[in-house]
């Protein structure tokens, strides 16, 4: 297993794994590939050998504060620690360039998503009413600072 950079060969599957993941929702694959064009935007992936990408997650840095908009592993490869170990190696780059202050948002009935960012240290620090579509759902905001 190999924590890297997301690259251009990396986009179908990232795109198949967020369409599977996020449904309607789902960013397109333009939308990753603007990502990796952008100096401001870090996405990691998680490489198995055998199957190719099974996990990734990015971060868009504003200044002092990173926003972690994308999290998603494999259902195969779920509850193994990869999105922990992902997320804390993300953060620890975007720490090392400057970064102090994490946030994100989260469907307030995503407990899986939810216990790994407390598990993180992240607490919820605001509700955004009906920020969600398909189904019409709150999000959770949640800041590591
Ligand atoms: C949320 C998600 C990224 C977690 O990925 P994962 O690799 O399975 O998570 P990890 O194995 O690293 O788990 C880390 C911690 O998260 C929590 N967690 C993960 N899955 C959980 C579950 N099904 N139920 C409860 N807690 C869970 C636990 O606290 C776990 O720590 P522990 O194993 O010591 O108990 C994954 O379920 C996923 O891709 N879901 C669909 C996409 C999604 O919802 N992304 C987040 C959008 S905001």
């Amino acid at each position: 297993m190999e924590i890297r950079r997301m690259r251009r060969e990396d986009l179908t599957q990232a795109a198949a794994l967020e369409e599977k993941c996020f449904g309607a929702d789902a960013w397109s694959m333009q939308a990753f590939a603007d990502a990796l064009e952008d100096e401001n935007a870090l996405y990691l992936t998680c490489i198995v050998e055998e199957e190719g990408l099974i996990a990734y997650c990015g971060i868009w840095r504003s200044f002092e504060d990173g926003d972690i908009t994308n999290v998603a592993v494999d259902e195969r490869y779920r509850k193994k620690g990869f999105a922990r170990l992902l997320l804390r190696e993300l953060m620890q780059k975007s720490a090392a360039s400057g970064v102090e202050n994490f946030t994100l948002e989260v469907r307030e009935s995503n407990l899986p998503a939810i216990r790994l960012y407390e598990s993180l240290g992240f607490v919820t620090e605001g509700i955004r009413k009906n920020f969600y579509r398909n189904p019409n759902e709150n999000a959770l905001i949640m800041w590591k600072r």
